[in-house]
């Protein structure tokens, strides 16, 4: 675990510049509706690009951006590199497993390597909560840090693809009820939704879990409390289905798998309690027969799918708008030191 005691500012005030502007992304906690809004016009944007004969832009030409995982992804890590080899920029793909890390280099020193090497941003997925904040904060004044997903902490580029998802098929989201349904505990994707809801000012927020998978004060973050998955279902426009994440669990949080999916899978006969027209999705990895039903995963209601095709957008969306705002805090600094 990071230190805490050694992050100055908080996340919000290290992911904007002196004009508001995004130049790192790390968390949702702190950011205002105006630039979620921003990355979700920008990722819409980006759409039509994915659907063209030529599926690139020039935005990121001459830049470098370098995928950092320590830990395993599919999604997350494909999606950052088509983002953007899309964007024009060069990418490193690091392999940990075989870097030096292996032979004990700190983080710390891998990324002022990789910094020397004039990498523009680093995607970085580590198992630690709070990796992303720390580099941003002591690494690096010049390289913008996107965060993948770190520890329990936050997945914000996967809350905000889920955004997009979500408007796209439904619109306003003060009109929608969207119930998040599994292992709430420790998920960062669950955290970084809820916040995320809570600005873009979704009607209701809610999350349906056995009090062994909830967070203490998981109300806090503004979401209401179901352990019945019949109450926590009803009428909801937007169910997201989370898995258990063992690689996070201490001990034995639950009877057994079938047991949870028997109270808290997702099938077509659970997914009747919510609203006849709601959506159905999930991050992924998917589990089959513990969170969800292959017929509801595969279903005529599922949009996950369109999740995984909104994260390019999104992601190209959130590197163009960060390195273009460490650009220009950049000549900015280089302005000032002239005068
Ligand atoms: N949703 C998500 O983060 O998936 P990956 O772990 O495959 O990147």
């Amino acid at each position: 675990m990071i230190d805490p005691a050694s992050r100055p500012g908080t996340p919000a005030q290290v992911q904007l510049g002196d004009d508001g502007r995004l130049r790192h992304f790390i968390d949702i906690e702190g950011l205002p509706k105006a630039l979620l809004t921003e990355i979700l016009d920008t990722a819409d944007s980006f759409r039509g690009v994915q659907e063209a004969q030529v599926k690139k832009v020039p935005l990121l030409r001459g830049k470098t951006v370098a995928n950092l995982f320590f830990e395993n992804s599919t999604r997350t890590r494909a999606t950052f590199e088509l983002a953007a080899k899309r964007l024009s920029a060069d990418v490193l793909n690091l392999d940990i497993k075989t870097s030096s890390t292996a032979k004990g280099e700190t983080l710390l020193d891998t990324l002022q390597n990789l910094e020397a090497m004039q990498a523009d941003a680093f995607v970085v997925r580590h198992s630690d909560s709070g990796a992303a904040h720390f580099i941003a904060s002591q690494v690096t004044p010049r390289v913008a840090i996107i965060n993948a997903g770190d520890g329990r902490h936050a997945h914000p580029t996967q809350a905000m693809l889920d955004m997009l998802t979500i408007r796209r098929h439904k619109g306003d989201f003060s009109k929608l009820r969207v119930a998040i349904v599994g292992d709430i505990l420790h998920s960062r994707v669950a955290r970084s939704q809820i916040l995320a809801l809570n600005t873009l000012g979704a009607a209701e927020v809610r999350v349906v879990a056995p009090r062994t998978l909830l967070p203490v004060d998981v109300e806090a973050l503004g979401c209401r409390v179901f352990t019945r998955l019949s109450e926590g279902l009803a009428g909801a426009d937007v169910v997201i289905a989370l898995r258990l994440q063992k690689e996070r669990m201490d001990g034995a949080l639950l009877p057994s798998e079938s047991e949870f999916y028997r109270h808290y899978g997702l099938t077509r006969d659970s997914l009747a309690w919510a609203h006849p027209e709601a959506i159905v999705m999930h991050p992924g990895p998917i589990n089959r027969g513990v969170e969800i039903e292959s017929a509801v995963a595969d279903g005529p209601r599922s949009v996950i799918l369109d999740q995984v095709t909104n994260g390019i957008a999104v992601r190209m969306a959130v590197l163009s708008m960060a390195v273009s705002g460490q650009t220009r805090e950049r000549e900015q600094r280089r302005q000032e030191s002239q005068v």
